[in-house]
């Protein structure tokens, strides 16, 4: 006989990767990340990007104003990578607590990236004093140039940028979020400890084949791409063994529903409503509980050197319909419409 547990109390996530957009969008979404979660690591590609102290500023601002009034939340700020940033500008903004890291796009390589860096050598000296201040680098893992395969993309980026830097900055503090790939969660399983990685609840439940098989699924489109059916079994074999730098980054990224069901679609999922009750769902079919709250609350937190959150949050194993769709469906969530066995507490 099989004991299912009927409850679960872990202590308050992090969500170390969100997309919280800005204006209307941000009001409507925020909530869903400053129920569930204490902080969340804010990435800066709005247009334009956060690329400054003053713009991290007012964006905080905006977010703390769209924040309901009962929620805890704090919003950590990340600054966009460009060519062109200046390493002073970095260095202050770290050091002052307005930015916890900065954000690697490569040009191209995913929505609002088109200020990117086009060459990792024009970021060097931003690099180097990255490493000498200890500030994390979070990376978007993949390699843009058109001749390599969408599929490929992530493990020629470790192979032809990463371990390279790596290498050439043995101190540099390194991220690589939304992993999708074995390639990835073997890089990160022998890494050291500079070297974390965040795992969406996407890229653990789904494969390619969910997205393409039978009828296309836009709601499932986002970047990295779903891969195939190994890779979602090396990320299930990763966290299934507790590693201690692996942690939640949902990658939660709304786009309006008439951006996702177009001809050209936006990449992006919007996990916000459903991704606790997601991971939780995972963790318990790959056997996994035990390692639950560390992957949610204490892996990120440590890594980024914040005390962990106090306050704690309940799942109940009981079933629960992910909602079709969030304000008149122009937001469609991640799961809509499904039946999920877990739910939070406060939903009951
Ligand atoms: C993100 C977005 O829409 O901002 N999209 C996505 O598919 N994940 C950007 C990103 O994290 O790549
Ligand atoms: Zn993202």
């Amino acid at each position: 006989m099989i004991v299912k547990q009927k409850q679960i109390t872990i202590r308050s996530p992090d969500d170390c990767h969100v997309h919280l957009r800005d204006g209307y969008i941000l009001k409507r979404v925020l909530p869903y990340t400053s129920k569930v979660n204490s902080r969340a690591i804010v990435m800066p590609n709005l247009i334009p990007p956060i690329t400054s102290i003053k713009t991290a500023i007012a964006y905080r601002k905006r977010i703390l104003a769209a924040l309901p009034t009962k929620h805890n939340f704090i919003p950590l700020m990340t600054c966009y990578l460009t060519d062109s940033i200046d390493p002073n500008e970095i260095e202050h903004g770290y050091r002052e607590g307005i930015f916890i890291a900065a954000k690697f796009y490569p040009v191209h390589s995913t929505t609002n990236s088109s200020f990117g860096v086009t060459k990792i050598t024009r970021i060097q000296k931003v690099l180097e004093r990255m490493q000498k201040i200890g500030m994390p680098i979070l990376v978007h893992g993949e390699i843009t140039e058109p001749h390599i395969d969408i599929f490929d993309r992530e493990a020629r980026f470790i192979e032809i940028i990463l371990e390279p830097l790596r290498k050439q900055l043995p101190g540099l503090k390194v991220v690589m979020e939304h992993i999708t790939t074995k390639e990835a969660a073997q890089y990160v399983a022998s890494g050291n400890k500079l070297l974390g990685a965040t795992i969406t609840p996407q890229h653990l439940m789904f494969n390619r084949n969910h997205m393409l098989v039978n009828k296309l699924n836009p709601h499932l489109y986002c970047l990295p791409i779903l891969k195939r059916n190994i890779h979602q079994n090396a990320l299930h074999k990763l966290i299934a063994s507790g590693h201690c730098r692996v942690f939640l980054g949902t990658d939660t990224a709304p786009h309006l529903r008439f951006f996702k069901e177009a001809s050209y679609g936006c990449a992006g999922v919007f996990n916000s409503p459903s991704a606790l009750p997601a991971y939780a769902t995972i963790f318990e079919e790959i056997n996994s509980l035990e390692y639950f709250e560390r992957f949610c609350s204490e892996n990120g937190a440590k890594f980024y050197n914040l005390p962990l959150n106090k306050t704690t949050i309940t799942l109940v194993r009981k079933p629960w319909k992910v909602p079709n769709g969030i304000y008149n469906n122009t937001l469609i969530p991640f799961l809509a419409g499904k039946v999920l066995n877990w739910r939070i507490k406060s939903n009951v």
